[in-house]
C-alpha cells in the first residue's frame, strides 16, 4: 500500500495501473467497520483501490465540530493496509483547497430537507470535496455508506450535473453489536452514551413493525415520544420521506421506497440513522 499527499504524486500512482478499473472510497478517517466494509467491496470490484483520508473543513458548519472530529490516521492506515487498500490518499488542506473554493451547488428540493436543512452548508462543502477527489482519482465506482442517506442521493446528483463518469455504490450500514450504526463519532460519545445510543437503532426498528397499524403521522409521535424521558437525547428531526425525492411523505401507500431519516443529539454528539419501511 502506498500512502500519497499530493494529486500529482496519486495521478502518477494511478498511470502504473494503466487505466484499469480504479473503485474510490472517500472517507474522513477515524475508521471504522463501516469503511472497511466499503474498501473490501471496492477491493472485490475493482483493480486498484484509492482511499482518501480528509476532514474536508468546508462541510462542518459547526466549528466546534470540525476541532473534535476524532483523526487517527496511523491506526487508519494499518486498517486499509490490511482490508488490501493499494493507494492512500491523504492530502494537506493547502492541497485540497489551494484558494478558496466559491462554488456554490445547487441541489433543489434534495438539499433543503433534513440535514442540509439542519446543517446549511454542509452538502455544498460535501459537493465541493468529493468533486475534487473525482477529479483526481478519476474513479470508475466510488462506494458511500447509506447510513449517510441524504449524501448519497446529493452525490448522485453532483455526478449527474457535472458530468463526471463514476458510477456511485451505496453500501448497507454497518452496526455495532448494540445495533449503533458505526460512525466515527460513535468514539466521542462516554461509555454510558455509547450503551444509551442503542436505543435509536431499536426505536427505529420497531417502528417498522407498528408502521402496519399506525399512520406516517402516528410512527412520527411514537418515535419522538421514545427519546423524551431521557434528557441525554435531543431530537433534530425523524422524517419519513420517499427515498428518491427525500420529500415527506403523509401515507404508507405515497412510495414504494420509504426510508426513515433521524437525527438526534445524544450528549453533545449529534448521531444519523435510518431504516427502510
Ligand atoms: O461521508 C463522509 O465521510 C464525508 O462526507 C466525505 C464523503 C468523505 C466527504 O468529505
Amino acid at each position: 500500500m502506498i500512502v500519497v499527499e499530493t494529486i500529482k504524486s496519486l495521478k502518477q500512482e494511478l498511470e502504473k495501473y494503466n487505466s484499469k478499473n480504479v473503485g474510490f472510497v472517500p472517507t474522513m478517517g477515524a475508521l471504522h467497520d463501516g469503511h472497511i466494509s466499503l474498501v473490501k467491496r471496492s477491493v472485490e470490484e475493482n483493480d486498484v483501490t484509492v482511499v482518501s483520508v480528509f476532514v474536508n473543513p468546508t462541510q462542518f458548519n459547526d466549528k466546534a465540530d470540525l476541532e473534535r472530529y476524532p483523526r487517527t490516521e496511523e491506526a487508519d492506515k494499518k486498517l486499509l493496509e490490511a482490508a488490501g487498500c493499494d493507494i492512500v490518499f491523504m492530502p494537506q488542506v493547502e492541497e485540497m483547497y489551494p484558494e478558496e473554493d466559491t462554488r456554490v451547488f445547487n441541489f433543489g428540493s434534495i438539499e433543503t430537507v433534513m440535514e442540509g436543512k439542519y446543517r446549511p452548508g454542509h452538502f455544498n462543502g460535501v459537493a465541493q470535496i468529493v468533486s475534487k477527489l473525482f477529479y483526481a482519482v478519476e474513479p470508475t465506482r466510488s462506494y458511500f455508506g447509506e447510513k449517510d442517506f441524504q449524501q448519497v442521493a446529493i452525490i448522485r446528483d453532483m455526478v449527474k450535473q457535472l458530468n463526471i463518469p463514476v458510477e456511485i455504490i451505496a453500501c448497507p450500514i454497518i452496526r455495532e453489536e448494540s445495533g449503533l450504526a458505526r460512525s466515527s463519532r460513535n468514539e466521542l460519545l462516554s461509555a454510558e452514551e455509547r450503551k444509551k445510543a442503542a436505543l435509536i437503532s431499536q426505536v427505529l426498528s420497531k417502528s417498522v413493525n407498528f408502521a402496519k397499524d399506525m399512520s406516517v403521522e402516528e410512527v412520527k409521535n411514537w418515535v419522538n415520544d421514545q427519546f423524551k424521558s431521557d434528557d441525554t437525547f435531543k431530537m433534530d428531526y425523524y422524517d419519513i420521506v420517499d427515498g428518491n425525492s427525500l420529500q415527506s411523505v403523509s401515507s404508507w401507500d405515497e412510495s414504494d421506497y420509504i426510508v426513515g431519516c433521524i437525527a438526534i443529539y445524544c450528549g453533545k454528539i449529534r448521531l444519523i440513522d435510518n431504516i427502510h419501511y
